[in-house]
């Protein structure tokens, strides 16, 4: 898929004269948004897990929600997915990955987001002996309602498992072909540490070949070199994380030329320990870089918040971002999704009427 970023949007200083950090609650709140960086099976609250575990009769290493919610401790990435996968192994039908789904779009609506474009890790199920199409099938119905009950555009990001080996990936993409219209595009998850991009050089390039767009998640814990071969090898048109590309300037530089968007999820940093607190995160050094910026919830159920959450955290803890922030991160979140031109457009003009009518 090629790349064909817009140069940088320059605006002038003051675009909002009338506008103060005063009204930023208002604005977050009521900002059209897009969010292009959940983990479906992120968004599994405590309750939902217990529930379908007592419904498909799989068994739970804890005894209540609360035991489970206080289990929510996490010192790395790592420490996150072994609870995570164990969560997601009670999605076992067609219905179970619809009701997942549609719990998470009644929250993001809430939230004001009008498009998600929904990561799903089928080698997580399928490794359980779940379909291929049980997983898709639920998320793609669930799509399709998100867009007749809330108006929401949503659609799905196939990710490999960057754990397990390419020719597993290969499987993946293989078994997911019949459903290839239910999907736009795949990325590259879990774990990073010792699993570079490169070691999917030929999955990606076959999907590339299929039209599909392509992601991968980079320079949360792994170092810019990996943000730099996912770009190179893997040819992407975002980065999930990316936000350890402060330690190489000419990358940042090169992000920020080519407006490569990175999709930053400042609750999972802060909960995985990327960064020590919320008033560290780099995430409003790197916007006022010039970088096509993202905010987005990565995982909310285990993280502690949605999107409105995680504007909310990092505008709070980030004493520099302004009102003309909020409206570019909004904005940028338009211009990184992979909705068509024309959709874009309306979106951004539907920003810009909330923030003149504000
Ligand atoms: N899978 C779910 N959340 C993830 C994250 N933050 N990083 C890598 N893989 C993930
Ligand atoms: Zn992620």
């Amino acid at each position: 898929m090629p790349t064909h970023r817009s140069p940088p949007t320059t605006i002038a200083a003051m675009q909002f004269p009338h506008l103060t950090r005063a009204h930023l609650p208002a604005l977050l709140a009521r900002m059209p948004k897009a969010e292009l960086h959940i983990h479906i099976e992120g968004s599994l609250e405590p309750e939902l897990i217990f529930e379908l575990a007592r419904k498909n009769g799989v068994a739970l290493a804890y005894p209540s929600v609360e035991a489970l919610r206080a289990a929510y401790a996490f010192t790395d990435l790592q420490s996150f997915l072994d609870l995570y996968y164990a969560g997601a192994s009670v999605l076992i039908d067609e219905s179970d990955f619809y009701a997942m789904a549609m719990a998470y779009f009644a929250r993001a609506h809430a939230d004001r987001v009008v498009h998600a474009e929904l990561f799903f890790d089928p080698q997580t199920h399928t490794e359980r002996g779940v379909p291929m199409g049980a997983v898709i099938g639920g998320l793609a119905r669930a799509c399709a309602d998100a867009h007749t009950q809330f108006g929401i555009s949503a659609s799905l990001i196939l990710c490999f498992l960057r754990h397990m080996s390419e020719a597993s990936a290969i499987e993946t993409l293989q078994a997911a072909l019949p459903y290839r219209q239910h999907f736009i595009g795949v990325g590259l998850d879990s774990g990073e540490r010792g699993n570079p991009p490169e070691k999917f050089a030929t999955v990606f390039a076959q999907c590339r070949a299929l039209g599909l767009h392509g992601v991968a998640h980079a320079g949360e814990e792994g170092p810019p070199a990996y943000i730099t071969s996912a770009l190179d090898v893997l040819q992407v048109e975002r980065i999930d994380h990316g936000v350890r590309c402060s330690e190489d300037p000419a990358l940042v530089a090169r992000l920020a030329a080519s407006r490569m968007p990175l999709t930053v999820c400042p609750l999972s940093n802060t909960k995985l320990c990327v960064f020590g607190t919320m008033a560290e995160h780099n995430l409003a050094t790197l916007l006022h870089a010039g970088l096509c910026i993202t905010l987005n919830s990565d995982d909310p159920a285990y993280f502690g918040g949605y999107l409105l959450a995680n504007f909310e955290a990092a505008f709070a803890a980030l004493p520099t971002l302004t009102v003309q922030d909020a409206w570019q991160l909004a904005r940028n979140s338009f211009e990184a999704s992979f909705a068509s031109t024309a959709q874009k457009a309306a979106w951004m003009a539907e920003l810009d009427a909330v923030f003149a009518s504000t």
